[in-house]
C-alpha cells in the first residue's frame, strides 16, 4: 500500500505545514517516541517534517476525543446536501458523524442515497432484503426497526439505504404527506440523539425535500474545483422554498470545503470565493484531498477508523469540533436574546444567500 507521504500527483495530501495554521489547537509538543504505529500515512520516526506535524496534530485532536465536546441542548437535525454529485457529501456525513460520536455523541446517519454509499462505508450491510430507510418513508416503519449500531465506533448509529429507495422519489409522489414523512419518522424516534446527519442524493427530488422538511441545518460540502458554486443556487432556492412553505426552522448553517488542494491557486481561489461570499457559514477547517479518505470506504470505515492518524481524520475532527462549538454558541445567543427573538443567522434577508450565485 502505497503512502500519501510519496504521492506527488494530484490525489496527494496537500503538505499539510500551511494548513495547520487553520486548526484551533495549532502545532503541539508531543513526548518523546510518542506518535509510532500512530498513522500508516504518516510514518515513524516523527520528526519535523510537515507529515509529522500533521500527525502530532492528530494524536492531539485523537487525545482530546475522549474528552467530549458540548452536546447540543436539543438534537440537531444536519441535512447534507449538494445536487451536484462527487462533491463530498458521504463521505462529509460519515466523517462528521463519526468525529462526533468519537467526541462522545450519540449520532444516527440516515442514508437518504439508493446508492447507498454512507450505509457502505459504515460497513452497514444494505442488501436489497435488509430493512431500510425505505420501508420508513414508504412503508411507514418505525425508523427504529431499521437503524443498525455502526461497528467500531460507539455512539454511532445508521439507518441504511438500499436499492429499493431509487423507486422511492416516484412512490412517494402519491402518499399523504409525502415531504414530511422522514420528519414524522424522526421525531417519533425515541432513542436519544445528539445529532442526526440526513446524506441526500445528487439531486433536489422529493427525498432531498423529505430531508429538508426533517431537518434545520443545512450543510453543503463544496468541492474545491472550477465550477464549484455552479448550481448552488438551484439548491439555495429550493432551501428558501422549503423554509417559507414547510419548515420555517431551516437554514443554511455550515458551508465546508472538501478535496483542498493547497497547492493549487485553484484551489485557494475557490475557496476565497466560496468564503467571499458567504461569510461565517464557512468553517475555518477545509478537508484536505487525501488518499486515505477516499481509500477508507473500501474497508466499510471512515476514516477515523480506517487512518486515525492521518491529515483527512485530523480535518474532519477539526470540522466536526467546529460544528459542535458553533451550535453551542447558536443556542446560547438564542437563549439570551433580550428581544425574547429567534435571530439567529436564518432570521436575516432570505435572499442574501443565493444573490450572484447561478
Ligand atoms: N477529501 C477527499 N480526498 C480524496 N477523495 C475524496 C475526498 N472526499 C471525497 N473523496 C472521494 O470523492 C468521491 C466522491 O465523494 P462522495 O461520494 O463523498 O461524494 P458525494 O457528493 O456523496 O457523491 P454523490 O453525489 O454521488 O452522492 C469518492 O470517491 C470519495 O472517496
Ligand atoms: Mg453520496
Amino acid at each position: 500500500m502505497r503512502s500519501d507521504a510519496n504521492i506527488a500527483g494530484p490525489m496527494a495530501d496537500p503538505v499539510p505545514g500551511p494548513r495547520t495554521a487553520e486548526f484551533a489547537g495549532g502545532p503541539i509538543a508531543v513526548p518523546p517516541g510518542f506518535g509510532d504505529g500512530v498513522s500508516r500515512e504518516t510514518l515513524p520516526p516523527m520528526d519535523d517534517t510537515p507529515i509529522g506535524r500533521a500527525a502530532q496534530l492528530a494524536v492531539e485532536a485523537l487525545g482530546r476525543a475522549g474528552e467530549g465536546l458540548p452536546r447540543p441542548a436539543q438534537t440537531r437535525v444536519m441535512v447534507v446536501a449538494n445536487q451536484k454529485g462527487g462533491v463530498g457529501k458521504t463521505t462529509t456525513t460519515v466523517n462528521l458523524a463519526a468525529s462526533l460520536a468519537l467526541h462522545g455523541a450519540r449520532v444516527l446517519v440516515v442514508d437518504l442515497d439508493p446508492q447507498g454509499n454512507a450505509s457502505t462505508a459504515l460497513g452497514i450491510d444494505h442488501h436489497a432484503e435488509v430493512p431500510s430507510i425505505y420501508d420508513v418513508l414508504v412503508e411507514s416503519k418505525p425508523l427504529s426497526d431499521v437503524v443498525m449500531p455502526v461497528p467500531d465506533v460507539e455512539g454511532l448509529f445508521c439507518a441504511p439505504a438500499t436499492i429499493d429507495l431509487a423507486g422511492a422519489e416516484i412512490e412517494l409522489v402519491s402518499l399523504v404527506a409525502r415531504e414530511s414523512r422522514l420528519q414524522r419518522a424522526i421525531e417519533a424516534y425515541e432513542q436519544p440523539l445528539d445529532y442526526v446527519l440526513i446524506d441526500c442524493p445528487p439531486s433536489l427530488g422529493l427525498l432531498t425535500v423529505n430531508a429538508l422538511v426533517a431537518g434545520a441545518e443545512v450543510v453543503i460540502p463544496i468541492q474545491c474545483e472550477y465550477y464549484a458554486l455552479e448550481g448552488l443556487g438551484q439548491l439555495l432556492k429550493n432551501v428558501e422554498l422549503v423554509r417559507a412553505h414547510l419548515n420555517p426552522k431551516l437554514h443554511v448553517s455550515t458551508i465546508l470545503l472538501t478535496m483542498y488542494d493547497g497547492r493549487t491557486r485553484l484551489a485557494s481561489q475557490v475557496a476565497e470565493e466560496v468564503r467571499t461570499h458567504f461569510g461565517k457559514e464557512v468553517l475555518r477547517t477545509s478537508i484536505p484531498r487525501s488518499v486515505r479518505i477516499s481509500e477508507a470506504p473500501s474497508y466499510g470505515q471512515t476514516v477515523l477508523t480506517y487512518d486515525p492518524g492521518s491529515s483527512g481524520a485530523l480535518s474532519y475532527l477539526e470540522a466536526a469540533r467546529e460544528m459542535a462549538l458553533r451550535g453551542v454558541e447558536a443556542s446560547v445567543a438564542v437563549e439570551y436574546d433580550p428581544q425574547g427573538e429567534y435571530t439567529q443567522h436564518d432570521e436575516q434577508n432570505p435572499h442574501s444567500m443565493s444573490e450572484g450565485i447561478q
